[in-house]
């Protein structure tokens, strides 16, 4: 069986609802108190042992590439400010041992349309799909416990969570069988579902392992919901050939592509963070009166 070595990163969406802030920078590149959600992402991946990193830009290319990349102009201002705890921290952005590509996006296509565009880097093998959007909180990370599903059951692999029934037309809904409290074989899956045709509240969040088969369904799919090429429609040929297993993961999501799971994200990776932790919960009591 082929270990997962390599994530791409699809972050060429055009991150229309948190304009003004994405005109000039991808959605990912957000912070949650001071990372951006693409480093948490990227950092999932390294624990999860993914050292090839592969990120599909957009327009907004070079807020990603920079954030990887070194910055030598800071490095040298802050060395020689003495500023050391700083420095490390801007030299500590890419984990150890990983490597980062860069492949452009020409159009916000879709998200399967994304996934195509990084099929010669990533080649014939297994890999991960993360949507840094959706940032999970979860020890360890959502996507190692899917790496052991995906040892275990040697198949591609979807994160999913229940979602209330309202909700099922902002997601991809499978339809599968349980197999054990935390895995269920997919029998079907359907982009966007209103909720009176949903076939469940089982929704498919942002991870993915995927077999590289995956890449012959996604050549050949037509557009679909929203006129976009969807990654669903090609899993959903793909599991016509190939088993595929539906993953519930131990940690908590927050939709960080909306505003609402934004601020979520924030007040509670606010309140645990190391250095400004204390104050911040003790301003949001004295807040509540
Ligand atoms: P979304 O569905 O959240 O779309 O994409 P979006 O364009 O980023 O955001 P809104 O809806 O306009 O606010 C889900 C993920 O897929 C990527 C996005 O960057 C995000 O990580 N994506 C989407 C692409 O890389 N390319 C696309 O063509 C579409």
């Amino acid at each position: 069986m082929k270990k997962i070595r390599t994530a791409v990163f699809p972050v060429a969406g055009l991150g229309s609802r948190f304009l003004p802030a994405t005109k000039a920078i991808a959605k990912e590149m957000l912070p949650i108190v001071d990372k951006p959600l693409i480093q948490y992402a990227v950092e999932e991946a390294r624990e999860a042992g993914i050292t090839s990193m592969i990120f599909v830009t957009g327009r907004t290319k070079r807020s990603i590439a920079d954030h990887f990349d070194k910055a030598y102009e800071l490095e040298v201002e802050l060395e020689q400010a003495g500023k050391t705890e700083l420095l490390k921290l801007a030299q500590s952005v890419t984990p150890a041992g990983v490597t980062c590509a860069y492949v452009r996006q020409p159009g916000a296509l879709g998200l399967g349309h994304a996934v195509l565009c990084a099929e010669n880097l990533v080649g014939d093998e297994p890999f991960a799909v993360l949507l840094a959007d959706d940032l999970i909180d979860g020890k360890p990370g959502a996507l190692k416990q899917m790496v052991q599903a995906y040892e275990e059951h040697q198949a591609s692999v979807l994160a999913v969570e229940n979602v209330p029934r309202d909700k099922t037309g902002s997601y991809g809904i499978v339809s599968a069988e349980r197999i054990d409290d935390h895995n269920e074989l997919v029998n079907g899956i359907v982009e966007k579902p209103a909720p009176a045709d949903a076939p469940s509240t089982l929704a498919v969040v942002g991870r993915y392992i995927l077999e590289p088969q995956i890449f012959e369904e996604l050549r050949n799919i037509p557009r679909g919901k929203g006129g976009e090429y969807q990654l669903t429609d090609a899993i959903a040929e793909l599991l016509k050939k190939r088993k595929v297993i539906a993953h519930r993961y131990d940690g908590v999501r927050y939709d960080c592509g909306s505003k609402l799971g934004y601020l979520k994200a924030n007040v509670d990776f606010g309140v645990r963070h190391p250095e400004l932790g204390q104050a911040f919960a003790a301003y949001l009591r004295e807040r509540q009166g």
